[in-house]
């Protein structure tokens, strides 16, 4: 990551903390995202919930690394296009943004991912979990942001990926809490 993407990340900290309604992930919580995708070698990204595009430069960038794309799916034009802004200033031009509702978005995206991170309505993550399922590849990493700060939103989802015999699954207690999941087959 170079220098100017790395004063980008900092700026949007910075402003997230001034003003609401942006709820971006905490920068550990990025920092861990970026040596996931790394280390898992994800070469094709899935994001549910862009808002102004925080957490996609993380992971736009780390694809970038693996010379991999990401998708990332956002509801509220207004947010689509602060997005699409600060993705131009990182210049990240392997990240897609899709305008739209993820449940009825994520069916119509084509090709497979092997990278998934939930982010959107806590109460949904299970119906975008399924929805997402048959395009995520063998290893696939699933991750999944607030199962500390939410996790009374999130019961349906985390019993399932807890419970699930084709997925290993573990809370990490980064930034709201982190559920890390492993498609197993
Ligand atoms: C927690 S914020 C995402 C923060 C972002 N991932 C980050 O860390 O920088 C959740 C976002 O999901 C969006 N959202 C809510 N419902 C959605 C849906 N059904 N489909 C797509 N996006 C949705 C909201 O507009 C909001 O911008």
């Amino acid at each position: 990551m170079n220098d100017s993407t790395k004063r980008l990340l900092r700026e949007l900290e910075i402003f997230g903390k001034a003003h609401d309604g942006y709820y971006n992930i905490s920068a550990d919580t990025g920092q861990f995202f970026y040596v996931l995708v790394l280390i898992s070698k994800a070469k094709s990204i899935l994001e549910v919930g862009t808002s102004n595009g925080y957490s996609t430069i993380w992971l736009g960038e780390a694809a970038k690394q693996n010379k991999g794309k990401a998708t990332t799916i956002e509801i509220a034009e207004h947010k689509v296009e602060i997005a699409a802004e600060n993705l131009k200033r990182a210049r990240l031009s392997n990240v897609n943004i899709v305008h739209g509702d993820a449940l009825t978005e994520i069916p119509k995206l084509k090709g497979k991912f092997d990278f998934l991170f939930l982010d959107a309505i806590k109460e949904d993550y299970i119906n975008y979990f399924k929805s997402a399922y048959p395009k995520l590849t063998k290893g696939a990493v699933i991750v999944a942001d607030n199962a500390i700060m939410f996790e009374r939103y999130m019961k349906d989802y985390l019993n399932f990926v807890r419970t699930n015999k084709n997925l290993r699954s573990v809370l990490i207690p980064i930034g709201s809490g982190v559920e890390f999941t492993l498609k197993l087959k």
